[in-house]
């Protein structure tokens, strides 16, 4: 077959199969062009899952009679004034989203420029202009869409069940609005206004908060730790959640970059980075990040939907991004999640309705099917306990006890099955999990006392000799420089054990067998030849739970105390090292609802 230069409508179509991929996209297009446009408010409208109708209205500079003609012809753009495509300011520029719309659907739009004294609308269905016309709109611009891709029926065959489609929109209208809290948004599905987004006054932090608050939960808002980092003509702004507040997927991971919503790997990996052993495995901590690049750092013409840009300088952005977070976390110090003791709560108050272990089914009002608070008071916990900082105090029952109550983690009460510490602050109880606090402590402590220049050792009295299998004896051995630097002295006794020699000052006399087998183990998780350095969290935190107090040691008051004080001056310790929290606070006035003394 000869070459033949393909119709402009056919080009349009085929452009259309790139930009425009599903309702979704039409909805990105229209906003960003109304954004572009310098709107106050946006207006969204989409029936049938996009695919019937898609209508959004903006209040923004509008178009003359020679514009409204000439945004659906392809190629034609008002956003790039020269020849330069580094310098791009605006989230549109390539001139083809409207002509490929109308390429594909029945596409509608009527503007009016701001100060005419005349509005027009432009149509096209399937590729075809018809005549302009005068148009009863007061001001802005408003674009319909109406039976996307019933000119490409193929493409309809792609499209899954309205409720993803509608999914896909709602997902689009709120990272958008996300980036452009300034904007005032709404989205209606059929005729149900879905959502509805006030305007937030310019550069204010909390404000933008607020924003975030509807897009992302209110308990984000709670615990979100504000990141400010900027470095060589680079800013990142926004919000990092708290590790124990933690999702399973990413997608409540949000990157603007230059007020445009985009998915970036580079997020991702940063994000690792930073919440590293913070967050359990498998889970994804909640943010929202916004950079400011300078636009020549940074390709936006790379995808023709402008969902994904390069960075000049990759590298200088994830280290940035990585140093926000860990600042922002770091100064998090032990504050845990605030959502934990809400879900606590929730279930106190409805046993029936939370999969609260030993718990029956149906709600008891009457009935107590845990140990009886005698026996709790009697075994469990201790007599009254002396507070921290005053060792003389055992006449406390009661008593004056203002200092320790007024620290974050308050005054040690009482220990609960030699697992739980009980505390109060002046204005709550609060519960902490001492082995999984005890074991963030040292990790945290290892990891220092490693960044300072090694661990102090402690010679064992009597070296001890464990016996392990031919390959983990091997790792071991091999590891054995490694671990030294670790503060543990190991070498090889015979084929299949290991004596150890030292052990790190910090860990204690704990269970060294224990401890071997699980760093052999941790050993065999990295292929061929694992160097200890790849994994030293890894190691670290696996030296840490064996050198902490395991649940079932009884602690006394002022043991107690140390512990609740440590954690308030440690980073991150609000999560064990498994991403669990350590402590949980119930408010007392939520208490006193639970009792309806509210
Ligand atoms: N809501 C609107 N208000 C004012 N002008 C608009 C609006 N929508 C489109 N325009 C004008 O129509 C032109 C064409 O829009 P279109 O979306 O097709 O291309 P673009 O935004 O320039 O680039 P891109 O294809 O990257 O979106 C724009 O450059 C702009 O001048
Ligand atoms: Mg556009």
């Amino acid at each position: 077959m000869a070459i033949r230069q393909l119709p402009p409508n056919l080009i349009n179509r085929i452009a259309a199969g790139e930009v425009v991929e599903r309702p979704a996209s039409v909805v990105k297009e229209l906003i960003e062009n109304a954004i572009d446009a310098g709107a106050s408010r946006i207006d969204v409208v989409a029936s049938g899952g996009g695919l019937a109708l898609i209508r959004v209205t903006d209040d923004g500079c509008g178009m003359d009679r020679r514009d409204v003609a000439l945004a659906v012809e392809r190629h034609a753009t008002s956003k790039l004034s020269g020849d330069n495509l580094s310098e791009i300011l605006t989230l549109g520029f390539r001139g083809e989203a409207l002509p490929s719309i109308g390429a594909v659907a029945r596409l509608t739009m009527q503007s009016r420029a701001r100060g005419a004294d005349a509005a027009y609308e432009a149509s096209v269905e399937g590729g075809r202009k018809a005549e302009l016309k005068p148009a009863p709109i007061g001001a802005g611009t408003r674009v319909e869409v109406r039976d996307l891709f019933y000119a490409t029926p193929a493409r309809l065959k792609f499209m899954k069940s309205e409720r993803a489609e509608t999914m896909a929109i709602a997902d689009v209208v709120k990272r958008l609005a996300l980036a452009q809290a300034e904007i005032a948004f709404s989205l209606t599905i059929g005729d149900r206004t879905t959502l509805r987004l006030e305007a937030c006054p310019p550069g204010l932090l909390d404000h933008r908060l607020a924003r975030l608050g509807r897009i992302m939960g209110e308990d984000f808002v709670a615990d979100a730790l504000p990141v400010h980092a900027a470095r060589g003509g680079i800013a990142v702004e926004g919000f990092a959640g708290l590790p124990t507040l933690h999702r399973p997927n990413s997608s409540q991971h949000y990157l603007i970059v230059n007020g445009r919503p985009v998915r970036d790997k580079l997020l991702a990996g940063a994000v690792r980075a930073a919440y590293g052993d913070l967050v359990p495995n498998g889970r994804h901590p909640m943010l929202a990040l916004f950079l400011t690049v300078p636009p020549d750092e940074v390709d936006v013409n790379v995808h023709p939907a402008k969902t994904e840009l390069r960075f000049r300088d990759a590298q200088a952005v994830r280290s940035l991004l990585i140093a926000g977070l860990r600042e922002a976390l770091g100064q998090a110090g032990h504050r845990a999640t605030a959502s934990l003791s809400k879900v606590a709560l929730a279930r106190i108050a409805r046993p029936g309705n939370g999969p609260m272990p030993g718990q029956g089914l149906g709600p008891r009002p009457h009935s107590w099917n845990g140990p009886s608070p005698r026996a709790i008071f009697a075994e469990g916990a201790q007599a009254p306990l002396a507070h921290v900082g005053s060792p003389s105090a055992d006449n406390y029952a009661g008593g004056d006890d203002s200092a320790a109550v007024d620290y974050p983690l308050g005054a040690a009460r009482a220990q609960l099955n030699d697992t739980f510490i009980i505390a109060e602050t002046e204005d709550a109880l609060v519960i902490v999990d001492q082995h999984a606090a005890h074991e963030r402590l040292i990790y945290e402590r290892l990891k220092q006392a490693f960044a300072n220049g090694g661990l102090s050792r402690q010679l064992l009295l009597i070296p001890e000799v464990v016996e392990l299998d031919a390959e983990s004896t091997e790792r071991l051995g091999a590891a054995a420089q490694d671990l030294e630097r670790l503060g543990l002295v190991v070498e090889p006794f015979g084929a299949a054990a290991i004596i150890v020699r030292e052990v790190p000052a910090l860990l204690g006399q704990g269970n060294i067998k224990g401890l071997l087998r699980d760093l052999a183990d941790e050993l065999a998780e990295g292929e061929g030849g694992l160097v200890v350095s790849e994994r030293l969290d890894h190691v670290l935190s696996t030296m840490a739970c064996h050198g902490s107090v395991r649940a079932g040691h009884r602690l006394n008051a002022a043991e107690m105390n140390a512990l609740l004080r440590d954690m308030e001056g440690t980073p991150f310790s609000g999560q064990c090292n498994h991403g669990r929290p350590t402590y949980v606070e119930l408010k007392l006035a939520d208490i006193e609802k639970l009792f309806q003394r509210r």
